[in-house]
């Protein structure tokens, strides 16, 4: 089994990166593979919805110029993944709000492409507005019927400058928590003779009547 951790930092080896790597740790020694996948600092658009995903059905977004095809394809192949983003004005990187809405527009549109793989979030802050942005991560989650474990807190730690995260004993303990549920629901899922409920046609109302 696969988790695809993505890191929405600018920063490569920032506080991002370090508290996915606690969640590795953590799920390798379950023997989950993982692999961090990094949107770096080269410009992500947003979603123009454009309809080109829905219309052309091939789990693709329009634009190919930048890494959100290949982030897609990477969630597809996984079973379990974690959004890990820094917190930015109390928000969710800019980066990471682009990616997300175009993956999963895409897989909305494609079918359910995330259906009932496993995914969880990650906060990174320095003092606040963690709760916020793990608010606004996990509507990705849980919008498009994926399976979300908790910790013993809500997932986010706290620092700075990079690797200060990992003073935060607190935080390190939540994310492990969160880790070791994480792998356990996945080898539940992966272990289950029980057929899980076929996917529904959604019926979209506008709130007009
Ligand atoms: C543009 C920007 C906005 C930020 N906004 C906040 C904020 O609202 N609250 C906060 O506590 N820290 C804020 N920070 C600090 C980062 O969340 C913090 O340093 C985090 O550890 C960075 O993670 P990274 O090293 O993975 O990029 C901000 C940093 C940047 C660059």
């Amino acid at each position: 089994m696969k988790v695809l951790a993505i890191n929405g930092s600018p920063h490569k080896k920032g506080n991002t990166y370090h508290a996915l790597n606690v969640m590795k740790e953590k799920l390798e020694e379950q023997g989950i593979e993982v692999e961090i996948f990094d949107l770096g600092n080269k410009p992500i658009r947003g979603c123009t919805g454009c309809g080109a995903c829905a219309k052309n059905k091939d789990k693709k977004c329009i634009f190919s110029d930048d890494v959100v095809n290949e982030g897609i394809q990477k969630m597809e192949e996984a079973d379990g993944i974690i959004l890990g983003s820094p917190v930015h004005f109390s928000a969710m990187s800019g980066a990471m709000k682009s990616f997300l809405d175009r993956a999963f527009y895409v897989q909305g549109s494609n079918g359910g492409m995330f259906r009932h793989k496993v995914g969880c979030s990650v906060a990174v802050v320095r003092r606040s507005g963690e709760v916020a942005t793990f608010d606004q991560l996990n509507h990705y989650l849980l919008y498009s019927e994926m399976i979300v474990p908790s910790g013993n807190y809500w997932a986010a730690i706290h620092g700075r400058t990079p690797g200060e995260v990992l003073q935060d004993k607190e935080g390190v303990q939540t994310l492990q928590v969160l880790a070791n549920n994480m792998a356990w629901i996945m080898k539940v899922i992966d272990q289950s003779n029980i057929v899980p409920p076929a996917r529904v046609n959604k019926e979209w109302t506008h709130f007009i009547r």
